[in-house]
């Protein structure tokens, strides 16, 4: 018989930003297979997340946790382990998208808010995470990064500065943790329909503009970026750490 190779059988798995989008689905991934899943969000419907987990059988909860404030970080963590007896992984994917517009356009404010939850968020979440993970056995640890932590797409100036700052972080924490056995990998997705990207695809000329990236010519659904945030997270990818795992529908092949 096979070996079940995505076994999360009793393994906790936190998630930021598992309201809606990728980190729902990628929280009710991880549930299916068998994870204890702890969310913090700032959104209410991550509520709705632990419901739909519930119902399928799994186990969830939801802790309401800003990223950008280093004490709700530092409570997320310390309820999963006080919870679920410990943190084997975590997916930092919580992020906000400022208003598309060159550079000249982009306020101080629309910067501030997006480097705060983009990038500070990801390192006051992987201090907490790592604290506990490197004096506990290891752990995997996947950071949502975007193409636009790649390459510089047009309109987005504060939102490519921090992803790629979330790629940098996540190589410097790579290194830094590698001999204590905790892995820290990017996920780097292309054009992904959630909420954060419905105003262009609900936009017909947009959508057009945005879709003609994607080599497959539509955009994701959030259930196609979970098999690669779970590989990541799995022993399969014991020798992975320091990456950036793009799944973009063949964006930034050409
Ligand atoms: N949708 C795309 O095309 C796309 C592409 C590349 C990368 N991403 C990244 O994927 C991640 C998930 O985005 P999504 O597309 O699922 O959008 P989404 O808006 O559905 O999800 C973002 C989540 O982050 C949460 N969040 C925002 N600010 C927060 C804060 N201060 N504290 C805690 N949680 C907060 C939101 O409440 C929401 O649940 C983001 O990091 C985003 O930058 C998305």
């Amino acid at each position: 018989m096979a070996a079940p190779l995505l076994d999360f059988t009793d393994k906790v798995v936190l998630i930021t930003g598992g309201a809606t989008g990728i980190g729902r689905a990628t929280a009710r991934a991880f549930a299916r297979q068998g994870a204890k899943v702890v969310i913090g969000d700032v959104d209410e419907r991550a509520a709705e997340t632990v419901d739909l987990i519930t119902a399928d059988g799994g186990t969830a909860m939801y802790v309401r946790t800003d990223v950008t404030k280093n004490d709700e970080v530092e409570n997320l963590v310390r309820t999963a382990v006080s919870t679920y007896g410990g943190l084997d992984v975590a997916f930092n994917n919580a992020g906000v998208l400022p208003p598309t517009g060159p550079l000249l356009d982009q306020t101080e404010a629309d910067w501030d808010r997006t480097i705060n939850v983009d990038l500070k968020g990801v390192f006051l979440a992987l201090k907490h995470e790592i604290a506990y993970m490197a004096e506990h056995g290891g752990g995997s640890i996947i950071n949502t990064a975007s193409i636009a932590g790649v390459i510089a797409d047009p309109g987005m100036s504060p939102y490519v500065a921090a992803k790629h700052g979330v790629i940098g972080l996540t190589k410097a924490a790579a290194i830094d943790y590698a001999t204590a056995g905790v892995r820290v990998n990017a996920l780097a997705p292309g054009l992904v329909a959630t909420g954060m990207t419905k105003g262009w695809l609900d936009d017909p000329a947009m959508r057009d503009v945005v879709v003609a990236g994607s080599q497959l010519g539509r955009p994701a659904e959030p259930e196609e970026m979970t098999g690669m945030v779970l590989y990541l997270a799995s022993p399969l990818a014991s020798f992975a750490t320091g990456g950036v795992y793009v799944v973009d529908g063949g964006q930034t092949a050409h």
